[in-house]
Parts: structure tokens; sequence; C-alpha cells
């Protein structure tokens, strides 16, 4: 792996625990972040990374649809790679509003490989170089009780979220086949952690309990998600740069299978113990049973043999002590939560629940 990276979306969620991780496992490599800065993007994730590590790392606000500005970082970079976060992500924001969806995560997918094609392999591009597509499980569509998705379950998406990185996981393995780009994908499983923005489940709820606010749970509440710690899911990312084959996809999960109602319960009870909440003060009564999600899937499930045989990663994070780190971390990081929730968050929260 040669030293410059550029990674995509690096001012969201999973994308700046990346880039945290990277600078301090891997001390020779440097980091471009390329993010758009939507509402769900903040430089603020990065901000502490201190002069160590944030001497070899590079901040650019810009779009990857922006073909010039691509680039031109690849002309005054000597990237050995890139990885892509960046996408439109949550479900319920495609429900409502899925042509952001189609522009990003599919016409940004594009233009990105695009420009790969056009730099790669030119002088000033690095001799190895891979292109890593950060995908989703949810491209496989649901399971029901039994059985897991390997990768070479047939996709079969549901909502417009799904459809899109679908449609991106496509384009990435034609540029593959046809112009031989070094690209690979990963579809991970739901990942929980630090700097997650609240309006995904487990950080929606953490917020919702302290200030006492409902807690709505979608249908019957026993719909299934495969939890992945953040930074387990950035090592296997970190392998499979360095050690995966192009043209290749590894499924990444965490082996932590739970419905949705035990994760609201086991929020409740962390809570409780934190804010001396109990009797009829616990927060068990802040649940409610509200309107499901259209197309909900009912089960999500990772087989990731691949992964584990053939690179040698799994997760190294234990699903209740994570789950505990990520409470505490929201805890003691309200001042993070109210700097990412702007007029925009207040709307979407009013807009999504209104009438579930
Ligand atoms: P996120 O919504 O927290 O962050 C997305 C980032 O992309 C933001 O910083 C945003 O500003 C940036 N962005 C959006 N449009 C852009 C554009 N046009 N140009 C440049 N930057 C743009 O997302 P996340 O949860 O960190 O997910 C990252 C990736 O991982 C996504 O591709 C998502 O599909 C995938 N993924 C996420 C999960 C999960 O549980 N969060 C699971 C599986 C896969
Ligand atoms: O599986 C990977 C996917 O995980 C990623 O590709 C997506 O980017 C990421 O957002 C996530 O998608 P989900 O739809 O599974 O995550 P979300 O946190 O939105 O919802 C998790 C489950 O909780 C899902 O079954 C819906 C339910 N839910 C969610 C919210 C926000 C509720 O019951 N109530 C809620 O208020």
């Amino acid at each position: 792996m040669e030293n410059y990276l550029l990674v995509t979306g690096g001012a969201g969620f999973i994308g700046s625990n990346f880039i945290r991780r990277c600078l301090s496992v891997r001390p020779d490599w440097c980091i471009v972040n390329l993010d758009a800065l939507t509402y769900a993007g903040n430089p603020a994730n990065l901000e502490d990374l201190g002069p160590n590590l944030a001497a070899r790392y590079q901040f650019i606000h810009g779009d990857i649809k922006d073909t010039a500005l691509i680039d031109r970082i690849f002309s005054e970079h000597d990237l050995g790679g890139i990885v892509h976060f960046a996408a439109e992500s949550h479900v319920d924001r495609s429900i409502v509003g899925p042509e952001a969806f189609v522009d990003t995560n599919v016409t940004g997918t594009f233009r990105l490989l695009e420009a790969s094609r056009r730099n790669w392999g030119k002088g000033n591009v690095k001799k190895f170089f891979r292109f890593l597509h950060v995908s989703t499980d949810e491209v496989y569509g649901s399971l029901g009780s039994h059985g897991y998705f390997t990768e070479e379950t047939a996709y079969d998406p549901s909502s417009p979220y799904s459809a899109s990185k679908a449609a991106s996981d496509h384009f990435v393995k034609a540029y593959f086949r046809t112009y031989g780009l070094p690209a690979m994908i990963t579809n991970c499983s739901n990942n929980y952690g630090p700097y997650q923005f609240p309006e995904k489940l487990i950080p929606l709820m953490i917020l919702n309990i302290i200030e006492e606010r409902p807690l709505p749970v979608y249908g019957d509440g026993k719909n299934i998600r495969d939890w992945l710690y953040v930074v387990d899911h950035c090592d296997a990312i970190i392998k499979v740069l360095e050690e995966g084959r192009p043209g290749e996809t590894y499924n990444i999960g965490g082996g932590a299978e739970r419905e949705n109602i035990e994760i609201v319960r086991l929020l409740c009870n962390l809570m409780d113990t934190r804010l001396g909440r109990s009797g009829d003060k616990s927060s068990h009564r802040l649940i409610q049973f509200v309107a499901d999600r259209p197309g909900h899937d009912r089960r999500y499930a990772i087989d990731a043999t691949k992964i584990k045989n053939q690179l040698g990663w799994k997760p190294g994070h234990e699903f209740e002590e994570a789950i505990e780190a990520t409470v505490d971390w929201y805890i003691n990081n309200l001042k993070w939560v109210n700097s990412v929730r702007s007029g925009e968050y207040r709307k979407w929260i009013e807009t999504n629940y209104q009438g579930r």
C-alpha cells in the first residue's frame, strides 16, 4: 500500500472513524478527505486529531460529482487508493426524497470511477492503486428467520437507498471487468459507535432517553439487524485495502444479531443506570410502537467467513462492551450532539415522526 489515500465522505460517521483509525495505526499514511459537508458531514468529527495525526491529514470541501476537482486531486497527490464512503445513507430520508440518493450514490460513484479510470496508470498515479467502495448488506434485501448473506447472495434491494447502493456496486464491478480498474467492494452490516448522526436508531434512542422524549419503534420492533462496532469495520476496511483482491467483494458483519426492541430496551437499562432512573421513572415508559417503515426489511445477517478465512479479520469488540462505550461517548459528548443538530435536523425529526 502506497501512502496517499483519498477518502470520500470522511466527515461523516464511518469515514471520520476510519480516518482517525488509519492515521493512528498506519503512521506512514497521509489522508486527503473530500467531503461536501451535507447535513451528515461535520468537520468537528476530526477537530481533535492532535498535531501528530493532523500533520498527515488534509480536508477538501467538495463534491464527488465535481470531475475537475477529482482530476486535480489526482494530479496533486500520488494516490495509492480511494476509500469511497461518501453517500446519502439514511433509509428513511430515501423514502421521503429518493432523488438525492440517485444523484450522490449513483452519479457520484460513477463520476469517481470515471476519474479513477482516467487517472489510474498515468504517470502521477502510483502503480499500486485500489478503489475500495464501501457498500451495505441492504443490497441483498431481506432475510427470513434463517440463513445469512454471503457474497453470492443475489441483489434484491427494497428501499431507494439500497437500490442506489446496489446500482453503484454494479458500476464498480463493471469498471473492474471492463476496464480492469483494481476495485473492490465491502458490504457491511449496521455500524454503531461514536460520531453517528442522531437520525439513526442507536444515537436517536440514547438522546431521546436523555431528553425524556418518546422512543419510536417501527412496526412490531422485531426487525433484526447485525450490529458491527465502527472501529472493527474500519479495521476490516484497512485489511481489504491492503490485502484484498481486485474484483472481489467482502461481506463484513458484527455477528451480533438483535431485534430492534431488544436494542431499545438495552439502551433504556444502560441509561437508567447512568441517569439514576427506576420504577415508574424508568426510561422504558418512553417506548412507543409507531407506524412501520414502508418496505422495511425484516432481518439482516452477514456470513463473514470469506473475510475471516482469506484476510484473517474478525470483529475485535464484544457487542455488550462496545454498546456501553457508545452510550458513554454520547453522554460525554453532548456538545458535539448540539453542534450537529442544526435547524435542518429538527425539521427532519418533525417530518419523519409526525403521524407515525
Ligand atoms: P454518513 O451519512 O454519516 O456520512 C456520509 C458523508 O458523505 C457525510 O460526511 C456527507 O457530507 C458526505 N457526502 C454526501 N454526499 C456527498 C457528495 N456528493 N460529495 C462528497 N461528500 C458527500 O454515512 P455513514 O453512516 O458514515 O456511511 C458511510 C458509507 O458506508 C456510506 O456509503 C453507506 O452507504 C455505507 N454504510 C453505512 C452503514 C452504517 O451502518 N452507517 C452500514 C453499511 C454501509
Ligand atoms: O445495514 C446497513 C445499513 O444500516 C446502512 O447501509 C445504512 O446506511 C444505515 O443507515 C443502516 O440502515 P438501517 O435502516 O438498518 O438503520 P436505522 O438506524 O435507520 O434503523 C435500524 C432499525 O431500527 C431499522 O429496522 C429501523 C428501526 N428504527 C429506526 C429508527 C430511526 C426504528 O424502529 N425507529 C427509528 O426511529
